[in-house]
């Protein structure tokens, strides 16, 4: 199912589901970021404002960005802060949000629904501050390679979201091409156990 569809339609549950992955990468982003340091965020993707909560304890402003109009609705609904300015687009387009320079772009479980990585690490460069960080949380490739893909249940059947793999080298070369350093790589597990194939890539990039 096309990605904006899936989403208005994913919106009244997403937060209520059962989501191991929603919630490992919360935890992931919350480890990684406490130690870096932002004031100004872009936030990609922010869904139903999983993250933006926390984020909005650290940053004194937030461009919240995402597709659907339902996960942004119910965004809306749970966060009330003048520092948050919540924005409908299409990260796929040219990125018109943008409106200032940022110290922390952040992404979560948002490029596995991204066909070209090159448009998007282009644009979140340039919507960097030079020294400023990238972050990635993802569905980790290896998860994908035994066919998970991002998906919810309706009343019709389980609804698969439009999804395509990228490998860690995919990430990593993109950077470089975009001038962005590869600061960080971290894998997180279900339960923790490191015997089993990891969920969440985590990536740490910062601009040159
Ligand atoms: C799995 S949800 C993640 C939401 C939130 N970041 C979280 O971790 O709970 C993926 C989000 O990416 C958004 N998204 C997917 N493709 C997008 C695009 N082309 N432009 C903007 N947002 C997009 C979807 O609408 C959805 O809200």
């Amino acid at each position: 199912m096309n990605t904006q569809d899936a989403y208005n339609k994913w919106a009244s549950q997403y937060d209520t589901n059962i989501n191991k992955t929603r919630d490992l990468e919360a935890a992931a982003l919350r480890s990684i970021l406490s130690s870096i340091p932002f004031e100004s965020c872009l936030e990609i993707g922010c869904g139903t404002g999983k993250n933006t909560s926390w984020l909005i304890e650290k940053a004194s402003q937030i461009t919240s960005v995402d597709l659907s109009e339902e996960m942004l609705a119910k965004a809306r609904e749970k966060i009330k802060s003048g520092k948050v300015q919540f924005v409908q687009a299409d990260i796929t387009t040219t990125w018109k949000f943008r409106n200032q320079l940022y110290d922390l772009v952040s992404f979560s479980l948002v490029l596995e629904h991204i066909e070209n990585l090159e448009h998007i690490f282009s644009e979140a460069a340039a919507a960097l501050k030079p020294g400023g960080y990238m972050y990635i949380g993802e569905l980790h490739p290896f998860k994908q390679y035994t066919g998970s893909k991002a998906r919810f249940e309706t009343t019709e059947g389980i609804e698969v979201v439009d999804c395509f793999t990228h490998h860690i080298s995919d990430f990593v070369q993109t950077a470089k091409k975009n001038k962005l350093s590869l600061v960080d790589v971290n894998e997180y597990f279900d339960d923790d156990n490191r015997n089993e194939i990891p969920r969440i890539l985590t990536i740490v990039l910062r601009k040159d």
